[in-house]
């Protein structure tokens, strides 16, 4: 035979490496070593602490020496930004736009180097970086061009951070630069970025493009290191702002470190996504979704669709599909354009990877992978299925971060549903059905902050990305995204009404012999409302609660541990709340207001009573808190989400959802008011909550619980337990039930609250010690409040149909 016909027998491919060598002449360039992008300059660290090594994970080849940033480094890479801050912030938002036009642009142009750099760092295919990764950082710029430009008259309310620290990982080096700087500055923010040590070679090209765009010194400074270089931009006073997307047990140490620091946080975490195919799904689609959902980027995504789910009846016929599709794999060298899979970032996540499916395998899982090709030298592993595996294998809930794929079947769509949210994550799920009724109702229960039907890893600039539970918190992309950069601007309050100060009278103190601090005893308890129902302390304690003048007002029930994990028992079991309508709950929240209504006169008399307001103090409150129940029953069906139209024949859904179960700590001023201020926009937004009422006059609450008792609110939607504040905020925030906490109190107490609530990423919103404007309709109520009571779940849906016309043929 000749070669013609052995090529065309085997159609196997020839060798299409992509030119590199005008890559490696830059990196020739650095052979004495990469330098630190501070101010604008290119500088060494001010003490010699070695430098990193950034190797080719394709052939263990030194690519450059990275520098390792200390503490100093850091410093003056904050102080460069700082100074830069109020110059760049006070920028009109239309020269913003420019310079973020300027560098999407020049991305672009420099989009074939960044490709070949960053496949050559990285590992990964440069079909991936040419065609995902590069074109992705462009949009970003471009995205967020138009951000800046519109902010003023879109977010006037809003106002950007100051300096901003960004710690990145290495899996989408470039992009995931982008993510995280373009928004920072398009809201006007300066940013310290740290890259990963594996990977800091495109973040260091890219400040080459920054000069190359003229962009003002100090606005992005750069600074390589290890986990020490992050740590100390976490830990530095005068940032605003830490955006970190790595490993789980990181960001929960860098939640606790930022404790207390009036530091905004965004984590964006690990992953472990179901990806679900139903029996009636296009299986040869789904294999190909398969191919793209764990082993795009060797499966070092965040959120890889690792947990294939596939119904029983079609599992072996599914299976076998796979199979055959990975015996054509092509894995090898990442330049090659016809590769299908690259190289593993770094010898220790191979080792890692390694691990863990030895682990898995011992605990009785089966492994499969492909007779293929796989270079013997560099850091590869094969594509790897692993079956027989039960929901207690370690690999079934473990992040492998790597090219394997653990396979469950289920029955039914419910059992799909169970098993797909057993899991502490909830970053991403993938559903195959050609029934679109079933897909978008599994998506509506699936537990993840985006939703693929029929389709898996697509992003889009317009599209907010980021996680449910311990995956993280906070959005990257949409609008949600730019709020991440934001805060409420300052000084700005619609109404009249100065913040009440807080009443410094005594504590009320606890004792279970019924005796007050100075007050006649009087002969009621009040007790917690747990479940739909007036229940006693479950140690039989009360607490006397003391008027303004320090007087015995009434006893309420003294909380514990036990009565939280009662209420959040009971919040848990009401989910029908989450979904009943938005119609339902405006209508209940409208009836709480009507029959408060009808105890206008009671209740300012309880507010002169036990809170010491005047009487006209208590018309207005009271008066405030009628407004507010109205005002939270009118957005109940308002605060909408949006469709987003990426590229690619995609809509995305953007749907605001329900936290699920939040702890509401009150403050003391206003206590009736402040109370309802906080429990109706969570609510509105379909949240069952538990509220730890003012602490200091808990008997407006207790009043009020009976107000909820006649207005048909479901048991167990809204809970309160008296008590000792920061006792039992702590122990909401411990609790692994509990989504989402807002504390109102004192700094400590704040402090407090976001240090416990690392043990499960929980979702905080604290004051920080600072009073707040109840009456005010700019600071106590609005968008603020509802949207730090949902996350956005973006739900792709792919369309068109081949035998209606195909590409573009409608
Ligand atoms: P990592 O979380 O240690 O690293 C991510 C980034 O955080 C890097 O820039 C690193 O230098 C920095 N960092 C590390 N320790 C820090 C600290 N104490 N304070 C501040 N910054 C710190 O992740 P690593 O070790 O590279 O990978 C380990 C595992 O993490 C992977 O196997 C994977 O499971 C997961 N991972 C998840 C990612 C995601 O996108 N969700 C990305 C990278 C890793």
């Amino acid at each position: 035979m000749n070669d013609i016909t052995e090529i065309f027998q085997a159609m196997s491919y020839g060798p299409a490496p992509e030119q590199a060598d005008y890559v490696e002449d830059w990196l020739g360039q650095h052979e004495s070593g990469f330098e630190l992008f501070i101010d604008g300059q290119w500088c060494r660290p001010q003490t010699s602490t070695g430098t990193i090594a950034s190797c080719n994970p394709a052939n263990g080849k030194v690519l450059g020496k990275i520098a390792r940033a200390g503490k100093d480094d850091v410093d003056a890479a904050v102080a460069a930004a700082a100074a830069a801050y109020p110059k760049w912030s006070g920028l009109p938002g239309h020269e913003r736009a420019k310079y973020l036009y300027a560098l999407a642009r020049v991305v672009q142009k420099n989009s074939r180097f960044l490709a070949v750099l960053e496949t050559l760092d990285n590992g990964k295919p440069i079909r991936e970086t040419r065609d995902i990764d590069v074109p992705l950082v462009a949009r970003h710029f471009y995205y967020h061009a138009g951000w800046a430009q519109l902010l003023e008259s879109e977010m006037p309310d809003q106002q950007s951070l100051g300096v901003v620290g960004q710690i990145i990982p290495w899996n989408f080096p470039l992009l995931m630069l982008a993510w995280k700087i373009a928004p920072a500055i398009a809201a006007g923010n300066c940013v310290v970025l740290k890259p990963a040590e594996y990977t800091s070679l495109s973040a260091l090209y890219f400040a080459q493009l920054c000069q190359e765009v003229n962009l003002p010194p100090g606005v992005i400074n750069i600074v390589t290191g290890a986990g020490e270089t992050g740590e100390h931009i976490v830990k530095h006073p005068d940032i605003a702002k830490i955006a970190f997307t790595g490993s789980t047990p990181v960001g929960k140490k860098i939640r606790e470190q930022t404790a207390g620091t009036g530091k905004k946080l965004t984590l964006e975490l690990g992953g472990k996504s179901p990806f679900i195919v139903f029996e009636d799904a296009d299986l040869d689609s789904s294999v190909e979704g398969l191919v793209d959902a764990i082993w795009f980027n060797q499966g070092q995504v965040c959120c890889a669709g690792s947990r294939l789910l596939v119904q029983e009846g079609i599992a072996e016929r599914l299976l076998e599909k796979i199979k055959t599709r990975l015996q054509a794999f092509r894995v090898g060298d990442p330049l090659d354009k016809a590769i299908d899979m690259g190289a593993i970032v770094d010898p220790v996540q191979h080792a890692r990877i390694d691990a863990l499916v030895n682990a898995g395998v011992a605990e009785g899982a089966t492994r499969w992978q492909p007779a293929i090709d796989c270079p013997d030298t560099g850091c590869f592993y094969l594509p790897t299925l692993l079956t027989d595996v039960d929901t207690s294998n370690t690999v079934a809930s473990e992040e492998i971060f790597g090219p394997v794929l653990t396979v469950m079947t289920f029955r039914t769509m419910k059992e799909a549903v169970a098993l797909a949210n057993n899991i502490r994550y909830g970053l991403a799920a993938s559903i195959w059905s050609e029934n679109i009724n079933r897909a978008l109702e599994v998506a509506s229960q699936i537990k993840a902050g985006v939703v693929w039907v029929n389709c898996t890893n697509q992003f889009d600039a317009a599209c907010g990305f980021g996680g449910y539970r311990e995956s993280g918190f906070g959005r990257e992309g949409g609008k949600e995204g730019m709020y991440e950069y934001l805060k409420q601007r300052e000084g700005k309050s619609s109404k009249a009404g100065s913040v009440a100060p807080v009443i410094a009278t005594p504590a009320p103190q606890a004792d279970d012999a019924g005796r007050g601090a100075g007050g006649a005893v009087i002969d009621q308890t009040a007790k917690h409302y747990i479940n739909g129902k007036q229940v006693r302390a479950d140690n039989g304690l009360s607490r006397m609660a003391l008027d303004a003048d320090g007087v015995g007002a009434g006893r309420v029930a003294d909380g514990s541990r036990k009565d939280i994990r009662d209420a959040v028992e009971a919040a848990v079991k009401a989910g029908s709340w989450s979904s009943a309508t938005a119609h339902t709950r405006a209508q209940i929240i409208y009836y709480i207001a009507e029959n408060l209504g009808r105890r206008e006169a009671e209740f300012q008399q309880r507010l002169m009573q036990f809170a010491g307001a005047s009487r006209k103090a208590a018309r207005d409150e009271f008066a405030a808190t009628l407004s507010r129940l109205f005002s939270y029953a009118a957005w109940a069906d308002k605060f909408d989400g949006a469709v987003h139209t990426p590229p690619l024949r995609n809509v995305a859904l953007a749907v605001n959802e329900p936290l699920g179960v939040m702890g509401i700590v009150c403050p003391d001023v206003m206590p009736l008011l402040s109370l309802v201020s906080l429990m109706a926009p969570a609510i509105a937004m379909g949240n069952r909550v538990v509220v730890v009422p003012s602490e200091r006059f808990p008997l407006l609450a207790t009043d009020f619980y009976q107000v909820l008792e006649t207005s048909d609110v479901p048991a167990g939607t809204v809970n309160l337990v008296t008590g000792e504040r920061d006792a039992l905020a702590t122990v909401l925030a411990e609790h692994h039930q509990v989504d989402g906490l807002w504390y109102h109190g004192s700094a400590a107490g704040s402090s407090a609250v976001e240090l416990a609530s690392a043990c499960n990423v929980k979702r905080t919103w604290v004051n920080q010690g600072q009073p707040r404007d109840w009456l005010s309709v700019t600071q106590g109520e609005g968008r603020q409040f509802l949207r730090e009571a949902c996350q956005v779940k973006n739900i792709w849906l792919p369309y068109g149909d081949e035998s209606r016309g195909g590409k573009g043929g409608y």
